[in-house]
């Protein structure tokens, strides 16, 4: 029996980790400033929202400790890109379509349990809604962005849902779906 090629492997394994600890991407973590708030129906609404969203929908992320190791790094820095970038709390753009839909679709995400992402849950105890604070957040976000709801957000919503219903799980392919969706609903295919 050698153990060179399981020493060889291992040394291998901690000079790879130790490598991409040097890639800049991912470790930038000062925080932009706020921008406009949504007008919350209620505090109890932002709380939740605070609770649960926040950290990726905002410009007030918490950065955990593991947040500057990569690879993990690299994950939570796409999460709160994309999640500010599609729906931002505290920097909140009226005038991104963008934006206003995902906005209108807040809610739905809350009940369909899609948000906050799980892998997320695992590790933020404080976002773990009850059943009750979910219903209280939903109602609470449908009331926050009433304006831009299911029927009022514009043309695209019909189409957008039904692409999005056969869709299935979300995480990596949201990207793709989000490109899709914009080919049906707002071109018409
Ligand atoms: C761990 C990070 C994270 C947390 C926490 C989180 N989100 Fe997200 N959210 C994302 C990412 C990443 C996307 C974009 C990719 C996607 O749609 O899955 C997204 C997309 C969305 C969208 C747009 C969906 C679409 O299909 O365009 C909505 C709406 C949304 N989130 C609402 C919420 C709400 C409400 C909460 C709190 C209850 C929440 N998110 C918590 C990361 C997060």
């Amino acid at each position: 029996m050698s153990f060179r090629p399981l020493a060889l492997g291992l040394t291998g394994i901690v000079a790879l980790f130790g490598l991409i600890q040097l890639v800049p991407y991912g470790r930038q973590h000062a925080n932009p400033p706020a921008g406009a708030s949504p007008a919350w129906d209620s505090p109890r609404t932002l709380e939740l929202a605070r609770r649960a969203c926040f950290d990726c929908h905002s410009n007030e992320t918490k950065w955990p400790w593991y947040a500057s190791i990569a690879p993990i790094s690299w994950r939570i820095q796409r999460h709160v890109d994309e999640g500010r970038a599609k729906l931002n709390l505290t920097a909140f753009d009226a005038a991104s379509r963008k934006m206003t839909h995902a906005a209108g679709e807040a809610s739905e995400e809350v009940t369909k349990g899609e948000m906050p992402l799980s892998d997320y849950l695992l590790m933020h105890a404080e976002a773990r809604l009850t059943a009750t604070e979910k219903q209280e957040l939903a109602r609470g976000l449908d009331a926050t962005f009433a304006a831009f709801g299911e029927g009022r957000g514009g043309a695209a919503g019909g189409a957008a849902d039904s692409v999005r219903a056969g869709s299935g799980e979300r995480g990596e392919a949201g990207e793709s779906e989000e490109e899709e969706r914009r080919e049906h609903g707002e071109h018409g295919h």
